[in-house]
């Protein structure tokens, strides 16, 4: 299953800026859009819907193997469907946070939604000319072989207060103590899955601590073009 067409395979940490600054790096190029953690998040909305056992690994399995999703890749319109509904909202809810790494942390279900990925990437990636796909393990796992791998790193302080300003709007003290617990326990949680502090080899590291929204995507670029040079 090898993958054909333009790859840009960006992972990072929770708050690392990597969702928007992927999308933004998509549409700059007229390249479509994967955000696999919002895949992760809708089969997470499906087993609470369905009413699956988070603790029962093979029910989860089960319920991936069923999983009627529907995931678009325009930038612009990142359509999130399962069984027809419109998930995009619900998703970024508390409760499927805090519940999306007992679904992540299932191997088989990682097997499953893998071939999914690497399928919609290969469809985007041939109709749309290339393709950004973001996630954890996309640069290692998923798409190793793309001609561009990023790794997007940001210092805890930093994705603190990104965070912070998502949830509460602010990143004043109360609002920093607040987003502090969700993102420690998320990257513990998320620590199951990937490791981040150390980019596999090939993959560039931009660590966007001090770079803002522009300057993070600006930095992506350049490892694009550098890779197209
Ligand atoms: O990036 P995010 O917060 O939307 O990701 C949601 C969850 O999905 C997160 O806990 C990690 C997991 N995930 C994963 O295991 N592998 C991916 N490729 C993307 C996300």
């Amino acid at each position: 299953d090898h993958l054909s067409g333009f790859v840009i395979a960006v992972d990072g940490p929770s708050g690392s800026g990597k969702s928007s600054v992927s999308k933004q790096v998509a549409r700059t190029l007229g390249y479509g859009y994967l955000d696999t953690g919002a895949m992760y998040r809708a089969l997470t909305w499906w087993c609470l819907h369905e009413n699956v056992d988070l603790g029962d690994p093979d029910a989860i399995t089960a319920a991936a193997q069923r999983f009627p999703l529907s995931i678009g890749t325009d930038p612009d319109a990142p359509t999130v469907l399962v069984d027809g509904t419109d998930v995009a909202a619900a998703i970024r809810e508390t409760g499927i946070s805090t519940n999306v790494s007992a679904v992540a942390t299932v191997i088989p279900v990682r097997e499953i939604l893998r071939v999914l990925q690497r399928r919609l990437i290969s469809e985007a990636a041939t109709e749309q000319g290339g393709v950004v796909a973001e996630g954890r393990d996309i640069t290692t796992v998923v798409a190793p072989d793309a001609p561009v791998r990023i790794l997007l790193t940001a210092s805890e302080e930093a994705r603190l207060a990104r965070r912070s300003t998502e949830l509460h709007g602010a990143a004043d003290e109360a609002a920093v103590a607040a987003t502090r617990s969700q993102i420690v326990d998320r990257d513990r949680a998320d620590s199951a899955v990937s490791e981040f502090t150390v980019a596999a080899d090939g993959v560039t590291t931009i660590d966007t601590s001090h770079l803002d929204f522009e300057g993070s995507v600006e930095a992506v670029l350049q490892v694009v073009e550098a890779a197209r040079a």
